[in-house]
């Protein structure tokens, strides 16, 4: 594909250039009929029994897109305070709210008993702590169902080498605390890790809850966790997640189970990327271009700081270039890396990517960022984070968050005469 934001009319009509001239680069842009787009394919996932999709935030919690999920009839996880103070901002009802913390202080889940929020343990320790402060109460506990799997070793999160969870085998100690304590287990849930392109994985993590599940009596809730992937390479034709195809082959494991369990539970996923990821780009300026050691390096102003997810876990991002607000065309290709402005030398978005002659002044479209960006950024280097606009059904462009400003980076000292 030569062009995915042209082929979707990503920015509504709207000129590039007008939206950095308001807002500056760099600068994220969202579009929400995408967003909800993708909002509303996974409130689909399960249609036979009672279901709900839970948005895991921590994807992204600008106000704006956890106000699309309220409208949108889907549910959110949290898993901190701040995460629920975020839902509530935007009206979320508690009962909405699905708490997944790992290694939180008696104050942090005071904040979520006190509001009878649903919340899941994630080791036997935080379940006798949670049983302490509410005995008597119902929660859930996270299981690490013995296999992960995800797009990079740090978002793989179950399995032997993980964090996360509690293992199958101290599945009687569950159930010894919760006696001990009057507590009543009503759900598990899982994540196994994040960025599948093929149902496969995650439809085995789903049969082996369910086993697992068995164990349990009278279950009110299974949550099988969120991790569906996007197409990160689409200007190279990837296909996108097979959700059509995934939840058919779901179907008939929940059937049996139901049957084998003797009543359908809520079932439960806990999506963030696949909600998010698409729904917007970056526009980043190209500062400087140089030669060093006959490798080009296209210097930008969008650094680790804007866009951790390169650094952090080699992940690809397409990128398209604009020029006077155009598309360059993708011919004339060469190879470059493309860089940010931060003093690391693993500030790099890509390395040895193939690019349309790019020139200082030109604008770079970098896809697909919608998840894990903004929610990851810094202020490494002292760099303010950058504006959130989206572009809204109608065309119109929107602020969603401001840029910080070098004034908003000296607002938490003290002590400074
Ligand atoms: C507990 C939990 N649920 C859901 C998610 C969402 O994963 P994804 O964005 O891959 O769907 C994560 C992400 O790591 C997670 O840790």
């Amino acid at each position: 594909m030569n062009s995915y934001i042209e082929s979707v009319d990503f920015f509504k009509g709207n000129d590039p250039e007008d939206i950095v001239a308001t807002y500056g680069t760099p600068v994220y842009v969202y579009n929400e009929d995408i967003i909800r787009k993708h909002m509303q394919a996974v409130t689909k996932v399960i249609t036979r029994y009672p279901y709900t999709a839970n948005y895991s935030i921590k994807a992204n919690t600008n106000l704006s897109i956890l106000k699309i999920a309220l409208e949108e009839h889907v549910n959110c996880d949290a898993m901190s305070v701040g995460e629920i103070k975020m839902l509530e901002k935007v009206g979320f009802p508690y009962g909405r709210i699905f708490f997944v913390p790992n290694n939180v202080s008696n104050d942090e889940m005071q904040y979520a008993i006190d509001r009878n929020i649903m919340t899941s343990l994630d080791s036997l320790e935080q379940l006798a702590q949670y049983g302490e402060l509410n005995p008597g109460g119902k929660c859930a506990v996270r299981i690490n169902p013995g296999v992960g799997a995800g797009h990079h070793e740090k978002v793989v999160t179950a399995g032997k080498k993980t964090k996360f969870g509690i293992s199958e085998e101290f599945i009687p100690q569950i159930f010894e605390t919760a006696e001990k304590y009057n507590l009543r287990i009503a759900g598990i849930n899982q994540h196994i890790g994040s960025l599948f392109m093929k149902p496969d994985p995650y439809i085995a993590a789903v049969e082996n809850l369910l086993r697992i599940a068995k164990q349990f009596e009278d279950l009110e809730f299974i949550d099988f966790g969120g991790g569906y992937g996007i197409p990160y390479h689409k200007l190279d034709d990837e296909p996108e997640y097979p959700m059509e195809e995934f939840c058919a082959a779901l179907e008939p494991i929940l059937d049996k189970f139901v049957v084998e369990y003797g009543h359908a539970p809520l079932f439960k996923s806990e999506p963030g990327r696949y909600c998010v990821a698409e729904g917007s780009v970056i526009l980043s300026r190209v500062h400087a271009v140089k030669e060093n050691n006959e490798k080009i390096y296209v210097g930008t102003d969008c650094g680790m700081n804007v866009l951790v997810r390169p650094s952090m876990y080699d992940s690809w991002h397409d990128i398209e270039v604009l020029r006077d607000g155009k598309v360059v065309p993708r011919t004339d290709m060469r190879e470059v890396n493309i860089s940010g402005n931060i003093c690391e030398s693993g500030d790099l978005l890509a390395h040895d990517r193939l690019l349309p002659g790019t020139r200082k002044g030109d604008l770079l479209c970098i896809l697909d960022t919608g998840a894990y960006g903004y929610s990851m950024c810094s202020t490494y280097n002292s760099r303010p984070r950058p504006a959130e606009v989206m572009i809204k059904s109608d065309g119109s462009v929107k602020l969603i968050r401001h840029a910080e400003t070098y004034e908003d980076l000296f607002a938490l000292y003290e002590g400074i005469e």
